[in-house]
């Protein structure tokens, strides 16, 4: 029971988020399913939708963290003596991810699922999203999405935020799309 109230304490002193009951059975200590999805969506309409910056805000974290060797590998056009090195951030906070993707074409994607943690979400995703442009090769990624309680602005939009983003994909096809559509044109 100590354990319990403890937990209970630490929500009541985090803010005026309402406990579901999700969170009181798992100590206070794990993202409901709602935010897990909400949060999916969120970043899905980050990338595939017009940019907004708001959605950024409410979204994630500013100390925001985005990781991909398949993008590096893409900026690096395959060579190892490109600009970007494997394993560095693709953004390392939630301003430079505003700046960089809100300058960038919206990408749709289509969420095949989601998979909630108690402190992360993963997508399996791919392109084209229906009712898209088809690309040559269809293109499949997974994205871990690591989160942290809500604990920056108390009324946000979410309960929690993303924090950290791990994505791969088949840059291969990526590529390949690229140069391809280029010779259709
Ligand atoms: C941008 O996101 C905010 C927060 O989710 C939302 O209230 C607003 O309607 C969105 N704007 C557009 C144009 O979708």
């Amino acid at each position: 029971m100590r354990f319990l109230s403890v937990a209970l304490a630490a929500i009541a002193v985090g803010g005026a988020i309402a406990a579901p009951a999700e969170l009181e059975a798992r100590g206070g200590s794990c993202m409901p399913l709602t935010t897990a999805v909400a949060l999916a969506n969120a970043f899905k309409d980050l990338i595939g939708e017009p940019f907004n910056k708001t959605l950024a805000i409410h979204a994630m974290t500013p100390t925001f963290h985005d990781y991909s060797d398949s993008v590096i590998e893409l900026m690096d056009s395959g060579c190892p003596n490109g600009p970007v090195a494997l394993g560095s951030a693709t953004f390392a906070s939630r301003a430079a991810f505003i700046q960089g993707q809100g300058a960038q074409k919206p990408i749709p994607f289509e969420i095949l699922k989601v998979y909630n943690n108690c402190n992360s979400v993963t997508i399996r995703w791919m392109t084209p999203a229906p009712g898209t442009v088809k690309p040559e090769e269809p293109v499949r990624g997974i994205i871990v999405l690591e989160t942290v309680p809500n604990t920056f602005n108390a009324h946000g939009q979410f309960d929690w935020k993303i924090q950290t983003v791990y994505s791969e994909f088949n840059s291969g096809a990526w590529l390949y799309d690229l140069v391809c559509l280029a010779f259709d044109t």
